[in-house]
């Protein structure tokens, strides 16, 4: 049995508030949990969207309730809330800004580059910002890194021309760090008709499955990837067989089998794995130390990916039947086991909100568990 941090996913969409039929906080962080996860930051494209002080209250009131791991949520950044400095107190609040610069799902997008301009200009340059910028929207956004001489994390790289673009930004010294999916990292275009089964919708997701040569180039510059990121983003497959498809695949509970695969096929080191999904998140977000927390991996258990044993609201995924090595076995969260064999123990509530760090320190079991 392999003993590893609990893992910190950066990017998970938990749609809770407004569309919990999709997912919420209590099934998306028992998700997290049986997928070795102990710490979900959460996107803010949500319904409404999560855009001032009042909308992450109501949030973070539902993570309060409902979360079973530790988590943080974003702020999202439209084209009005660029002021930043009222309350003062409020991006410290948050996991961090995050910027759609891109083709996505929901109403965050931003096309004028003079929207962005008071993003960067405003939020404090020792926060985390993340973007979502593709292609050519990626070189502007890496530009304004450097004009604006503050640090940006770019979301989901799926691409070769964006992962040699990030190498030389990194190598001409300008602040910028990046995330990959599994998806992008385990599936092409050429998968899309074994995912889809005649449902195409079942094959969309923002940034695109890309081509096995920009598959083949994140491999070649794992190095220059920061963190690893499911992305997860649940949609029913009543959705995502219907009219207008919305985008995106659950993530959490495949990432690390599929990272774990990788680790037993010799393609990726266990350091590096550790070092993408714990150090490294937890450097570039400026997360305090969950103590007494780690998880158990039987590294050698061969098994196969089944959405019905999911805990995800969602009910499907695109790895369905494909054979993994490296199974989650137990997960302890501030010294309680909240995850035991395929059984996610920790209730609603358990979690906690890092970014109340005073709460954090002080791990009192919650009358639930007494
Ligand atoms: O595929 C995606 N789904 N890409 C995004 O950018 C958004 C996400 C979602 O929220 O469903
Ligand atoms: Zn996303």
């Amino acid at each position: 049995m392999l003993k590893l941090p609990g893992l910190i996913d950066p990017h998970v969409h938990v749609r809770d508030p407004g569309a919990t039929h999709k997912e919420d906080w209590t099934t998306a962080t028992a998700a997290a949990l049986a997928g070795g996860f102990t710490l979900i930051l959460a996107m803010p494209n949500t319904t409404p969207p999560i855009t001032s002080a009042a909308r992450l209250d109501e949030a973070l009131e539902a993570a309060y309730a409902k979360a079973r791991c530790d988590y943080a949520q974003f702020l999202g950044a439209g084209p009005h809330n660029g002021g930043w400095f009222f309350p003062a107190d409020l991006p410290y609040r948050a996991a961090g800004l995050k910027m759609y610069l891109d083709s996505t799902y929901g109403d965050l997008r931003l096309d004028e580059m003079t929207l962005w301009e008071p993003h960067f200009r405003n939020w404090p340059r020792d926060w985390p910002l993340v973007v979502h910028a593709e292609k050519r929207t990626l070189a502007a956004a890496l530009l304004f890194a450097a004009l604006y001489e503050r640090p940006v994390h770019i979301a989901h790289v799926s691409r070769a021309e964006e992962i040699l673009l990030i190498r030389r930004a990194k190598e001409k010294g300008i602040p910028v760090t990046c995330e990959v999916t599994p998806h992008h990292l385990f599936l092409s275009a050429e998968d899309i008709p074994a995912i889809a089964h005649g449902h195409p919708g079942r094959g969309e997701v923002r940034p695109r499955l890309a081509t096995p040569t920009d598959v083949q180039a994140l491999w070649d510059n794992l190095d220059v990837i920061d963190c690893f990121a499911t992305d997860h983003a649940p949609h029913t497959l009543e959705e995502k067989d219907g009219e207008d498809p919305p985008p995106g695949f659950p993530g959490l509970e495949t990432a690390l089998p599929l990272l774990l695969t990788a680790v037993s096929e010799g393609r990726l080191t266990l350091d590096a794995l550790v070092e993408k999904m714990y150090h490294n998140p937890r450097r570039i977000f400026r997360l305090p130390e969950q103590v007494q927390t780690w998880i158990e991996v039987d590294e050698a258990a061969r098994w196969e990916i089944r959405a019905s044993e999911q805990y995800t609201k969602c009910n499907w995924t695109p790895f369905e039947g494909r054979q993994v090595t490296g199974r989650v076995r137990c997960v302890v969260l501030r010294g309680r086991e909240v995850f035991r064999d395929g059984e996610v123990v920790a209730p609603p509530g358990f979690g906690y909100n890092l970014r109340e760090t005073e709460t954090y320190e002080d791990p009192e079991p919650l009358e639930c568990w007494l």
